[in-house]
């Protein structure tokens, strides 16, 4: 009889949300809490937009977006300009290319089944991890937020990155980016049906952990 695998399964925490809704710090606050590792899947779209940017080419070029799609390094994921709001645009642009999306499954996908440095969980933050990379999370989370709200975080954070930032101006392109991520045909933004709803509007991100925390300890109170 061939022997099982005394492995323990990598549990895995899925945060989806739209931009700025807090997902992406609820997202590392879980990660260190709980010793997982952590991708922030938003940075694949950036870098693919950021490649085509560099390169002079239109985000809505499908085969020089899947080709930069493909050929992503994971090092493209530390450079400080993917955090701009031009680079945000070009991702949503290039992540409703199902090409694209094609191009950036397996690789999210391998980082849920095997974290890197033997970690025993994965949480990915994005748009369809819950739905299409992970539907078969150990938890799932959807954040929201008034987009007021998620304007005005995104104003303070560009600011305290040292970017100028126009409230009217980030609340348009956020409207814009919001609508292309929740109608495009590929893996739209949407809530699982099992996900765990969790409205920050009036929360700040210690208020956020602290309900994030007590829906996976109410699932399985030993932990994760
Ligand atoms: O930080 P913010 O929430 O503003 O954006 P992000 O998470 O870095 O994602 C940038 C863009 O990438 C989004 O507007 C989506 O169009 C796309 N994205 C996606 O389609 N799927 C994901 N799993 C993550 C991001």
């Amino acid at each position: 009889m061939a022997a099982e695998s005394s492995a323990p399964p990598v549990v895995v925490i899925a945060v989806d949300g739209a931009a700025a809704s807090g997902k992406g710090t609820l997202a590392r606050w879980l990660a260190r809490h709980f010793g997982y590792a952590h991708l922030d899947t938003g940075l694949l779209y950036r870098a693919t937009g950021l490649a085509l940017i560099r390169a002079g080419k239109s985000p809505d070029d499908e085969t020089a977006a899947i080709e930069a799609a493909g050929g992503l390094d994971p090092s493209a994921l530390d450079d400080a300009a993917l955090r701009g709001e031009e680079v945000a645009a070009a991702a949503s642009t290039v992540a409703a290319i199902p090409g694209v999306r094609a191009a950036l499954l397996g690789f999210q996908r391998r980082f849920a089944a095997a974290p890197p440095g033997g970690k025993p969980g994965a949480v990915l933050d994005g748009r369809d991890i819950g739905t299409v990379i992970c539907p078969d999370a150990t938890h799932k989370i959807f954040v929201e937020a008034s987009i007021e709200v998620r304007a005005a975080r995104r104003v303070k954070e560009l600011r305290e990155s040292g970017a100028d930032a126009i409230h009217a101006r980030v609340l348009r392109d956020m409207k814009a980016r919001d609508a292309r991520d929740r109608h495009r045909s590929v893996a739209p933004l949407t809530k699982a049906s099992d996900a765990f709803l969790l409205d920050t509007t009036e929360l700040d991100a210690d208020g956020v952990f602290a309900a994030a925390l007590d829906f996976i300890m109410s699932r399985t109170p030993s932990g994760v």
